[in-house]
């Protein structure tokens, strides 16, 4: 379970250049919930997922994550939740180039411990479920957007954690593999995994149980 109270986030705050990019974000989101974010480009989608995923502590309001009050939480404890109990998959991708698919898969695995057979286990059945078996020891700038967003997500589920976030996940793909990647998303939410959907895509949101709006910098619909 995940609460937002009256989240407020100003970038550049007093300076010439200031955004109020979220103006008092109220939002609960249960366990096992797939819920869709939407929103004008600019509206605060990535911002409000970015404090979602404990990337950004730097807000007004309070964020309570599974009973734990994510400001009075130490660097170590956040660390801990970011590496263990959340999956995050970046507009961006956020992968690193110039390493092959297996190893980016395994970047939060490497964290606290060695690379082990259970690793390349999991690696292989990650790959399998994503449809990038084939590619695995491809490096990543050899890879198409979709198969990016692909290995995205397997990253994200590595560590298996509870909640997956993902930002604009079909946002550069084809219909085809919109709707691939679509399905996998509300497959791993029948699995039982708490999903969280920036998208500016309706099919993908008609797959979402529920549905919020970002518009002036709050939220709305739920
Ligand atoms: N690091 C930053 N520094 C200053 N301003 C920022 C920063 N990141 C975002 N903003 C501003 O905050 C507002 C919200 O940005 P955000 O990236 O959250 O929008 P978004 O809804 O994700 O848009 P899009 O659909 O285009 O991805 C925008 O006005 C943006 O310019
Ligand atoms: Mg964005």
């Amino acid at each position: 379970m995940l609460i937002l109270k009256n989240i407020v986030k100003i970038y550049n705050a007093q300076k010439t250049n200031e955004v109020r990019a979220l103006r008092g974000v109220d939002l609960e989101i249960k366990d096992g919930e797939i819920l869709a974010i939407m929103g004008a480009s600019g509206s605060g989608k990535s911002t409000l997922l970015h404090i979602l995923g404990c990337l950004d502590r730097d807000f007004e309001g309070e964020y309570i994550l599974n009973g734990k009050n994510i400001k009075q939480l130490s660097q170590k404890e956040l660390a801990m939740i970011r590496n263990n109990e959340i999956g995050i998959v970046l507009q961006n991708f956020g992968l690193i180039e110039n390493m092959s698919v297996a190893d980016n898969i395994a970047v939060p695995w490497y964290i606290g411990r060695e690379k082990d057979k259970e690793l390349s286990k999991k690696t292989a059945e990650l790959a399998e479920k994503l449809g990038i078996e084939d590619k695995l020891k491809t490096d990543i700038s050899e890879l198409s957007g979709g198969q990016k967003q692909r290995v995205a997500i397997a990253r994200a589920l590595i560590k298996t954690p509870k909640l997956i976030l993902a930002d604009e996940p079909t946002g550069a793909l084809d219909k085809e593999n919109s709707g691939q990647i679509t399905e996998i998303l509300a497959g791993l939410n029948a699995e039982g995994y708490t999903i969280v959907i920036v998208t500016h895509d309706p099919e993908v949101a008609g797959r979402c149980q529920s549905v919020v709006r970002i518009s002036d910098g709050r939220v709305e619909g739920k």
